[in-house]
């Protein structure tokens, strides 16, 4: 009866390899996730520095894979999300122009690694980047995004 000595084992060893994604993972990562709020101020980024440094154009491939869904390619605000947006409620900037992000980097910096809702429902939330992007890469699309009203100007 050798097989019924094994199973447990093999059982054992998958739970083991899968460990922190799974089983018992998923326990700490609810109970983490209880405890995060949307604007703690001691928030800090999920992910340890990448050391890159800072570079818009590591930011452009950032914001195409997760901010043009809504922002829209070129960051006017009518990325394919906004499709789903409230006729007339839904707020989300148009960041070609230039005077929207102007001089407000620490700000906006805090705004998507936080997320950001300033208007009540309808409108629309923008998600916290904190727990996906790390700091250099939070500080990588910003950069790209500042280049967006130069691009648009050039269209
Ligand atoms: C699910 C949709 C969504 C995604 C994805 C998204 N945003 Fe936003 N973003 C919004 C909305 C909506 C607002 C306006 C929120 C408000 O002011 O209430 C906003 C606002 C902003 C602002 C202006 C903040 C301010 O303080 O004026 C910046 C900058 C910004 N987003 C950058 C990004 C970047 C960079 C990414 C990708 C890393 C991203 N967003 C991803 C929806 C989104």
């Amino acid at each position: 009866m050798k097989t019924f000595h094994v199973l447990p084992l093999l059982a054992a060893a998958i739970a083991a390899f899968a460990g922190p994604s799974l089983a018992a993972g998923n326990k700490d990562e609810m109970k983490a996730a209880s405890k995060v709020s949307m604007r703690s101020e001691d928030a800090k980024p999920h992910f340890k520095p990448t050391g890159k440094p800072v570079s818009a154009a590591r930011g452009e491939a950032i914001f195409l894979d997760h901010c043009a869904l809504c922002h829209g390619v070129q960051g006017k605000g009518d990325g394919p999300r906004s499709a789903f947006f409230v006729p007339g409620g839904q707020y989300i900037p148009d960041m070609t122009i230039a005077q929207v992000l102007a001089g407000r980097d620490k700000e906006l910096i805090e705004n998507i690694r936080e997320g950001l809702h300033r208007f009540p429902e309808p409108s629309y939330v923008m998600p916290q980047f904190k727990y996906i992007l790390s700091d250099e890469e939070i500080r990588s699309v910003l950069a790209y995004v500042k280049t967006l009203p130069a691009r648009a100007a050039k269209k």
